[in-house]
């Protein structure tokens, strides 16, 4: 996920820029293009946004940029509402979108034209861009001249010189020729994994499911009529994502089937094959599937379990091996399963064939003192587990900022059997508590919000 060190470091789980419960209709039409679409980026990702032709793809990155509003919804801008045009964000479209009768340095210099940088400001800085993406001799020349390489390359220029915090990119490669289109992929993805460009997140359309699988963090699958996020999938880790293997090619497959097959349910389908980013509002939204489960099945983990066995792997340069795990742990199967589910479904660590990796935030995790450790686990804790997010919510809204067990228990049991509603409950106790997002008194059966380190979840999208 920290592919990317920009300016000032990265802060892990923190949402730059989000889509909340979207809809859009255009003009005076009676369906909807987008319909209850949430969309979280945070600091430092990639994500790659695949979908059918039509299923709004372009429209969600118009109304992210604040270049059209939602019907309804919110556009969250570091969790404020957003108000007109987000000068935080640039465009690559797929067309170029360059002025012929400009030159490439002018094309360029218009990317700043609304930051009120004067003309030499804006020179030295177009220039700079020029050189970064490699184009420099051509500075003088017009659209025209040029071939689609080096016009998308002016797109890429013209964007980046605002140094713009979230980049967007509708499609950038498509209208290139194969080789052209690889060439210019892979000088992007060295700018942004090198950390050349001070981008702290890429939200890119494609139609290429080899292209998203190559660069994204994370990659969301649209579905159409209306459009809807299907199903959220975890990208591969760094170093498997350029080369060829099995990991590669069974999420390649994956999301080939799920679009290939647009009325089956993708979510249930993605389970059984490649890590699936834990629900947040995705495809609990869409109208054609069937709502998910309410809350995850979290497994029975303790909290010093839960953080040796990243400590652990930390000490093992980051990964594991199953079966060398088992073995070095001296854990049954089950129990190291349970574990690498647990870190799996906090984001803390990646599954792919039989090893375990720290996810960057994993790692992280493992280095620091303990009260950023626990800063760190609130964190991924409130963005994965739907329970804890929801006790949470309804521990802010108790007027005594308290819940009953009982309650919650209650509650657990539409989804699980007695015992599991139980164990369940025990789990999230131990999680949240250590998170310091409540105290419980067993005694008095109750749950209590730890003021000290309360989380607004008010603004974030509300669980199926
Ligand atoms: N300005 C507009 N006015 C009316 N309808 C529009 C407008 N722009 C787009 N649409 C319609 O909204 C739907 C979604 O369009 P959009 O361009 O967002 O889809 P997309 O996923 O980007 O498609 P593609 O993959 O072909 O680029 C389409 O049915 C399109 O016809
Ligand atoms: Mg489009």
């Amino acid at each position: 996920m920290a592919t990317l060190a920009p300016a000032s470091p990265i802060v892990p789980g923190s949402v730059l820029l989000a889509a909340h419960n979207v809809r859009k209709v255009y003009g005076h039409d009676r369906t909807p293009v987008l319909e209850n679409v949430t969309v979280e980026l945070r600091d430092g990702e990639f994500i790659a946004l695949l979908g059918p032709s039509g299923s709004g793809k372009s429209t969600l990155l118009r109304i992210l940029a604040g270049l059209m509003d939602a019907s309804a919804g919110d556009v969250l801008v570091h969790g404020e509402p957003r108000r007109g045009l987000n000068p935080d964000i640039a465009i690559v479209f797929q067309s170029f979108a360059l002025f012929p009768w400009l030159t490439v340095l002018q094309n360029v210099e218009l990317g700043l034209l609304a930051t009120g940088a004067s003309d030499d400001e804006r020179r030295r800085r177009a220039l700079k861009a020029i050189d970064l993406i490699g184009l420099d001799g051509y500075e003088e020349a017009f659209p025209k001249e040029l071939s689609g390489g080096m016009k998308q390359r002016v797109g890429f220029a013209r964007a980046l010189v605002v140094e713009p915090e979230v980049l967007f990119m509708d499609e950038p490669f498509s209208a290139l020729d194969v080789l052209t289109g690889e060439n210019l992929r892979g000088e992007l993805q060295d700018l942004w994994s090198e950390h050349t460009i001070p981008t702290r997140a890429v939200l890119m359309v494609t139609h290429n499911i080899d292209e998203a699988v190559s660069l994204a963090d994370r990659i969301l699958v649209f579905g159409a009529n209306p459009g809807h996020v299907r199903v959220e999938l975890s990208g591969l880790p760094l170093a498997e994502r350029r080369k060829k293997g099995p990991a590669r090619a069974q999420l390649v497959d994956t999301i080939y089937h799920i679009m290939t097959n647009p009325t089956e349910d993708a979510i249930a389908f993605a389970e059984q094959r490649v890590a699936r980013v834990p629900s947040r509002a995705t495809g609990a939204a869409a109208p054609v599937e069937r709502a998910p489960r309410r809350y995850q099945t979290l497994p029975d983990v303790g909290i010093d379990d839960l953080t040796g066995f990243v400590q652990y792997l930390s000490g093992t340069g980051g990964r594991g091996n199953l079966h060398e795990l088992s073995r070095d742990l001296q854990m049954r199967a089950d129990d190291l399963l349970a574990l690498v589910e647990a870190t799996d479904l906090l984001g803390l660590a990646d599954m792919q064939e039989r090893q375990v990796f720290l996810t960057p935030i994993g790692q992280r995790f493992a280095e620091v003192e303990l009260d950023e450790e626990k800063a760190i686990f609130r964190t991924v804790a409130i963005e994965h587990i739907s329970l804890l997010r929801h006790i949470v919510r309804e521990l802010e809204d108790a007027p005594t900022h308290t819940i009953e067990a009982e309650g919650v228990l209650d509650d657990l049991e539409h989804s699980f059997s007695g015992a599991e509603a139980r164990r369940q409950f025990e789990t999230v106790v131990d999680w949240g508590r250590y998170a310091e997002l409540f105290t419980y008194d067993d005694a008095a059966g109750e749950l209590r919000l730890d003021e000290e380190h309360r989380m607004d979840l008010r603004t974030k999208a509300q669980d199926a």
